[in-house]
């Protein structure tokens, strides 16, 4: 099975890939997560990519494109997996299903996470990570149990550099100019289920599950 999250910055994306993959073990394939991946480790790309995520703005179709056909090599793909945050453009749509086209498989449903944009500010600037094992957190919808720290593994939390008023608006805009069309997109194309992702956590996860 081959799903994609789609949806606008904050809209629980990430989270609900997070707890599908702990349930069923497809695993979860963030753009964003390897785009971070590549800034912490110092490659090239990495800082190539930080200046454009910075400032909200999407990285380069080919780049994320190699890296999700780099990606879905790996023997843990094998039954499927989770795509988070790709594809964002239409170019990254159709790269997507040639490349899945030429090893006879399809994007099995699209789920549309749904979500005013007045919502998302409160839950993006609310967000922490942890430094070292990535667990999400909210400070008032998933609190750790001790400020600043991660429940699972004790590294501190930190706040996402694009997790600013300011870059949330660009991300945001960006999310309306060039990943929207890909609702019609997907729409067309008979595949896609559209969630309240208002909704609380444990009602998304529901509704997924409900829809696979
Ligand atoms: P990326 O890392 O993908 O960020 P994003 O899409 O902007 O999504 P987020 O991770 O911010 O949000 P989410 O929907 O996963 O929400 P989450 O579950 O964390 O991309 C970052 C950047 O990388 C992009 O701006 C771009 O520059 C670049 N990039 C990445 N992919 C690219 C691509 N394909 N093409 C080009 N460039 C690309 O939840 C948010 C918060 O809300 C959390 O605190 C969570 O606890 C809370 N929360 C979640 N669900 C609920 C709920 N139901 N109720 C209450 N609170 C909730």
């Amino acid at each position: 099975m081959i799903f994609i999250f789609l949806g606008p910055p904050g809209s629980g994306k990430g989270t609900q890939a997070k707890r599908l993959t702990a349930l069923r073990g497809w695993p979860q394939l963030s753009t964003g997560d390897m785009l971070r991946a590549n800034i912490q480790a110092g490659t090239s790309l990495g800082l190539e990519a930080k200046k454009l995520m910075d400032q909200g703005s999407l990285v380069p179709d080919a780049v994320v494109v190699g890296m999700i056909q780099d990606r879905i090599q790996n023997s843990d793909c094998v039954n499927g997996f989770i795509l988070d945050g790709f594809p964002r453009t239409v170019v990254q749509a159709e790269a997507l299903g040639n490349l899945l086209a030429s090893k006879s498989l399809a994007v099995s449903r699209v789920f549309e996470f749904l979500i005013p944009d007045e919502e998302l500010i409160a839950r993006l600037t609310g967000r922490r990570t942890c430094t070292k094992c990535s667990a999400m957190f909210h400070i008032l919808s998933a609190p750790p149990r001790v400020p600043g720290v991660c429940d699972r593994c004790q590294s501190d939390l930190e706040q996402r550099k694009d997790d600013s008023v300011e870059v949330i608006s660009k991300r945001l805009k960006v999310y309306h100019d060039q990943t929207s069309p890909l609702v019609q997109y997907y729409s067309k194309k008979g595949i896609l289920t559209t969630l309240d992702a208002v909704a609380s956590m444990d009602i998304v996860e529901k509704t997924i599950l409900a829809s696979l």
